[in-house]
C-alpha cells in the first residue's frame, strides 16, 4: 500500500498518488471499459484511493466507469469529480478561450452547479462526492456565487470536501472565504512550473492540497511519446505540435538519463519529484494499464536528496518547455 497524505491542513488523508481517469475516454489512444474497471480497481487495491473524475469526461461516461468499478467498494475509494463544462448546446454558458486553439463553454450559476451535483451523483452511483470541485470559473459569474451554490451541496450531505480547479491565487482566496476549500488541481509537473511563483505558496498558506494535473505531462514525462495518432487529444497540445516536439525531447532527455542513474523509471522520477515538492500535493496520474499503476505507485519510494533536487532544477528549470499552456 502507497504511504498517506492529508489534504490540506484539516482535510481527509488520501494515498499519495491519485488516479486520473480522463485517459480512460480514448483522448490519449483507445481505451476499453471492462480493463478500464479493471485499471481503477487495481489502483484501490494499492490504496490510490483518490479517484478523479469530472462530468465532461467521456460527457459523462467517466463517472459512469468509476461507480462501476467502486460499486462494491465505495469505502475504499475517495471520490472526486468536477462540474462546469457544458457540452449541452441548449444549456447558457460563456465561452472560455484556452491556449489550445479553442475554447470551452463554462457555466458555474448556482442552477447549474445544483443540477450538474445530482447528474454527477446519479452516474456514479453514490449519495455523496468525496471532492467536487469547480472545473474552470466561469468568466461571467463571481467565483463567491459559485463556491456559495457548491456548499449547498455540502450542506445538504451530497459532497463532503470543496475544490477548485485551473484558478488564479486571488480567485482561491475568494472562494475560501465563501467556504473552506480543500484541494486546487492546476498543471504543474516538470514541463509546466510556473505555479510556483503565486499559486503554490498561497495554497501553503492558506493551508489548501494542490492536485497537480498532467503530473507526467500528459505522458511526456514518461519517455514513451515519440508520436501521435491523428485523433490524439494531445495534437491541441501545442508542446507536442511539430518542431516543438522534437525539441522538447531534446531538451529534456536529461531527465531520462538521470532516471536511468536512480534506478528509477522516467514516469517514477517525475512522480517522485512532484511528491518533495511539498506534503500537501498529491499527483494523479492517469493510465489505462494495471501494470503501469505498480510503475507509477513505485513512485512513492523514489527518494530524492536536496542535492538531487537542485540538479533536477538545474535540468528542467521553469519555462523550459516549449509550447502554449492551456489555462
Ligand atoms: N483539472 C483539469 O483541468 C484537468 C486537465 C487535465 C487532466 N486532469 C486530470 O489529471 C489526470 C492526469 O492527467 P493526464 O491524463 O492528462 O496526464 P498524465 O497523467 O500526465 O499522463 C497520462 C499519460 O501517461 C501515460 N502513462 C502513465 N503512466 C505511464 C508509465 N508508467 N509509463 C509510460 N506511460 C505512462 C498514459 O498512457 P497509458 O494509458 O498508455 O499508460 C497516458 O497517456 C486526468 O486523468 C484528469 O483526471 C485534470
Amino acid at each position: 500500500m502507497i504511504p498517506k497524505r492529508r489534504l490540506g491542513t484539516d482535510g481527509p488523508v488520501v494515498g499519495c498518488l491519485g488516479y486520473g481517469a480522463m485517459v480512460l475516454e480514448g483522448y490519449y489512444g483507445p481505451s476499453d471499459d471492462e480493463q478500464a474497471v479493471e485499471t481503477i480497481r487495481h489502483a484501490l487495491d494499492l490504496g490510490i484511493d483518490m479517484l478523479d473524475s469530472a462530468d465532461a469526461y467521456g460527457n459523462g461516461h467517466n463517472e459512469e466507469l468509476i461507480g462501476r468499478a467502486i460499486a462494491d467498494r465505495r469505502n475504499n475509494a475517495f471520490v472526486c469529480t468536477k462540474f462546469g463544462i457544458v457540452f449541452d448546446e441548449s444549456e447558457s454558458a460563456t465561452e472560455l478561450p484556452t491556449g489550445w486553439g479553442f475554447s470551452l463553454r463554462i457555466n458555474g450559476k448556482p442552477t447549474y452547479v445544483r443540477k450538474a451535483l445530482d447528474a454527477s451523483l446519479r452516474r456514479l452511483h453514490t449519495d455523496v462526492i468525496d471532492l467536487w470541485y469547480a472545473h474552470y470559473p466561469d468568466p461571467s459569474t463571481p467565483i463567491e456565487e459559485t463556491v456559495g451554490a457548491m456548499a449547498a451541496g455540502v450542506s445538504a450531505g451530497k459532497v463532503r470536501y470543496l475544490g477548485l480547479s485551473n484558478v488564479t491565487a486571488e480567485q482561491v482566496r475568494r472562494a475560501h472565504d465563501v467556504h473552506p476549500i480543500a484541494a486546487v488541481q492546476y498543471e504543474y509537473s516538470l514541463w509546466r512550473r510556473e505555479i510556483e511563483i503565486s499559486l503554490l505558496p498561497t495554497l501553503k498558506e492558506l493551508g489548501i492540497a494542490l492536485v497537480p494535473w498532467s503530473p507526467l505531462g500528459g505522458g511526456f514525462l514518461t519517455g514513451t511519446v515519440t508520436q501521435l495518432d491523428k485523433d490524439d487529444f494531445r495534437q491541441h497540445n501545442p508542446k507536442y505540435a511539430g518542431s516543438n516536439l522534437t525539441a522538447n525531447r531534446d531538451r529534456f532527455a536529461p531527465l531520462l538519463d538521470l532516471a536511468k542513474q536512480l534506478g528509477a523509471t522516467p514516469s517514477q522520477l517525475a512522480l517522485a519529484w512532484l511528491l518533495h515538492r511539498g506534503e500537501d500535493i498529491v499527483p494523479i496520474p492517469g493510465t489505462r494499464r494495471p501494470e503501469r499503476i505498480d510503475e507509477n505507485a513505485g513512485a512513492a519510494n523514489v527518494t530524492l536528496d536536496s542535492d538531487r533536487l537542485a540538479q533536477i532544477d538545474r535540468l528542467a528549470p521553469a519555462g523550459l518547455a516549449q509550447g502554449a499552456t492551456l489555462v
